[in-house]
């Protein structure tokens, strides 16, 4: 039998722990706040952000989104974010990514305030993290070495092939799981778009991490058995329902059932992670500026 790798379980033991750190805050006048900023229509984005959002609204924390048109230039989102670095009730700056074409995404990301960069996207949090003395770690990443935490899956020794090589999932969960660390401490390969017979690769893997975006790739004989599989991936795919569509992960989850020990389903599996992971990062960041002001 699959064991099912609960996000949405294990986000709920975040957000318990996570209650006295805000009490103790909001004791000293202080709720973490969270600005995120949204350039353009993307429809995914917007669903992201209002979900972020939500949940910040409902542990009554501060949050306050920037909705922005796609035609707004460089200049004017440089000045948006400068004032929000200065904003004392704002603890954590986020830009939804993607930005548009015309924005430079990486000169943005650097324009962040780094100790509010409760994404992990600013070079200097990035730099922490991969000389091993992290600082704030992106969401999705963290959540998922929150899931093997929580479910005692030790990496020690292990062979992980992460699926992808984005900033914001597959080059940080490499340098995690490779981490001399408790829980850690495995050997990380990373396959990508330009890697030939990824196959040979992920049959060997103990743990698969899939962060590609590509609905249904991953079968039961690319696995190893007992295979453990982590499911980034939640793409939408045509289905004949009111909505025009259902969610899918990488994983084809009829496939793989059969060869793996366990796996993360879609949804309800890393995405409340990425959503717990930034409400940690926003009250540590919270924390962070209380004790150095
Ligand atoms: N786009 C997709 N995932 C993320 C994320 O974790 N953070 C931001 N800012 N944008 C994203």
């Amino acid at each position: 039998m699959v064991q099912i790798l609960s996000g949405k379980e294990v986000s709920r033991k975040v957000y318990s722990d996570l209650t006295p750190r805000i009490d103790s805050l909001k004791k000293q006048g202080i709720i973490p706040g969270l600005a995120v900023i949204l350039v353009g229509e993307n429809p995914s984005s917007k669903i992201y952000v209002k979900s972020k959002t939500r949940k910040f609204e409902s542990l009554g924390l501060y949050s306050k989104t920037i909705y922005l048109e796609d035609s707004i230039n460089e200049s004017e989102l440089i000045t948006k974010i400068q004032s929000l670095n200065n904003k004392k009730d704002i603890h954590g700056i986020l830009i939804q990514l993607p930005v548009p074409k015309h924005i430079d995404e990486l000169k943005i990301l650097q324009l962040v305030n780094p100790e509010k960069d409760v994404d992990g996207f600013h070079p200097e949090n990035v730099g922490l993290l991969s000389i091993g003395n992290p600082r704030f770690i992106s969401c999705t990443p963290k959540g998922i070495m929150k899931i093997f935490d929580h479910y005692d899956i030790s990496l020690d020794g292990k062979y992980v092939v992460v699926l992808g090589r984005s900033n914001i999932v597959g080059r940080p969960i490499s340098l995690l799981t490779s981490m001399k660390k408790k829980g850690a401490n495995a050997t990380t390969t990373v396959c990508h778009s330009g890697t030939k017979n990824i196959h040979d690769f992920t049959s060997k893997a103990n743990v698969v991490i899939s962060a590609m975006g590509a609905p249904e790739f991953i079968k039961g004989n690319m696995l190893k058995n007992n295979a453990v599989v982590i499911d980034v991936g939640i793409n939408r795919v045509e289905a004949k329902n009111k909505k025009g569509y259902r969610l899918v992960g990488d994983a084809d989850w009829d496939s793989i059932q059969k060869k793996v020990s366990a796996a993360t389903p879609v949804p309800g599996g890393v995405g409340p992670m990425t959503i717990a992971m930034l409400v940690e990062n926003t009250v540590e960041a919270a924390e962070r500026i209380m004790t150095n002001s």
